[in-house]
């Protein structure tokens, strides 16, 4: 069988010495001011240099009203694009390329970091004990110039493009999901209005920061809800999507049971696929959305095995594999799996997520991270 995952490629107009990307993790490693610490720089660099094609930085958000966690990273300051510059440089120079992620944590923000209300696309909580804001389309508006100031500083730091965080129930997968998105003004109703702010944002990143900048949006290509997305609206937001001048896809999904959530997030359903759950779980979603859109795409999902991985691309179900934590717990999974050597292996026991809660990322199989 020819070898698809280690053949170099070109990914939304970006070279890439083989198919392997890591996706966005979140770290808890950036300072209380958003800017990137010393430890942050020095966990790409060992994830680089253990043979990645892509990282895919963890979010830069764009409003330090709407940080994920009270040591987000942020792309809201000119002040912090020296530190995104260093951070670049240490993952290039070991030969892989990056993106940095953006992101509002819209309904999912934490108000005592924020120090304001979650906002969304609806007052529907996503945690029942936090009230939310119903964004005006004002504020709409300034979410979308938050994104494109945002864009232009990843740019000039030396990113080699952005990927819009429109999944997991951040505000622009708020405005996605059906779940969520009730308004009955232009950024609602069918898949056209609740793409519409993602649409806005990639159309005036093309505008403003260039053409050429690659843009790409990870979003849910199923969700394991009634009302929720399913492949078809995918598709549609999808051609969406490339309409407006996005250069790439990245399929992940709402869909494995989390049955300790309240709320909206009590859905019967996960993002990250744990030990108890099939391996692969969301790539047949990247799958479907790839017979109908023409953009390449990334598929990701508890692909730990050098054969999953490999018989994705060879099938055709996307183009790129995102491998997560099995990187985490080895960064030099991409290396070892090639040289045909033992890998610390990803457990799925999820105490990195859990870990998060607490401040900072921890991996039961690699301490030191
Ligand atoms: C600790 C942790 C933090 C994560 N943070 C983000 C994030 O900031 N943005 C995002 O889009 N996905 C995030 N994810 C989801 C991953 O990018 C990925 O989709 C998920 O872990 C499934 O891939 P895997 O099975 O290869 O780990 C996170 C996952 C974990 C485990």
């Amino acid at each position: 069988m020819t070898n698809l995952l280690y053949s170099s490629t070109s990914f939304a107009g970006v070279p890439l010495r083989n198919r392997i990307v890591y996706p966005p993790i979140t770290t808890g490693f950036a300072d209380q001011e958003g800017k990137v610490s010393d430890r942050m720089v020095e966990y790409y660099r060992q994830r680089a240099s253990g043979g990645v094609g892509l990282i895919i930085v963890e979010p830069g958000v764009v409003n330090p009203q709407a940080k994920l966690s009270k040591f987000s990273a942020g792309a809201w300051a000119d002040d912090q694009i020296p530190g995104m510059a260093k951070l670049v440089q240490a993952i290039k120079n070991q030969g892989a390329r990056v993106f940095l992620q953006l992101c509002h944590a819209g309904p999912k923000a934490n108000p005592r970091v924020n120090g304001v209300q979650p906002s969304s696309a609806s007052e529907k909580p996503f945690f029942f004990k936090y009230p939310t804001v119903r964004l005006s389309q004002d504020q709409i508006l300034s979410v979308v110039k938050d994104f494109v100031e945002a864009a232009k500083r990843a740019r000039e730091a030396g990113f080699d493009g952005v990927e819009l965080h429109a999944a997991h129930f951040y505000l622009l997968s708020a405005f996605l999901s059906p779940l969520i998105n009730d308004r009955i003004d232009v950024f609602g109703g069918d898949n056209k209005g609740r793409a519409k702010i993602v649409q806005e944002i990639i159309i005036a990143i093309k505008k403003k920061v260039g053409q050429d900048f690659p843009v790409i949006v990870r979003y849910h290509g199923y969700e394991d809800s009634a009302d929720g997305l399913k492949n078809r609206d995918a598709v549609e937001l999808g051609e969406i999507f490339r309409a407006a001048g996005a250069d790439g896809l990245h399929i992940s999904a709402y869909g494995v049971p989390e049955p300790e959530l309240v709320g909206i997030a009590a859905l019967p359903s996960s993002s990250i696929p744990s030990k108890d759950h099939p391996k692969a779980p969301f790539v047949k979603h990247a799958a479907y959305i790839k017979q109908y859109v023409n953009l390449p795409i990334i598929g990701v999902g508890k692909i730990i095995d050098l054969l999953d991985a490999e018989v994705s691309l060879q099938e055709g179900k996307c183009d790129l594999v995102a491998v997560g934590r099995a990187i985490l717990a080895d960064p030099q999974w991409p290396n070892k799996m090639a040289a045909n050597k033992k890998v610390v292996r990803c457990i799925g026991c999820n105490n990195c997520l859990n870990s998060l809660a607490k401040g900072a990322l921890d991996c039961r199989v690699n301490r030191g991270l």
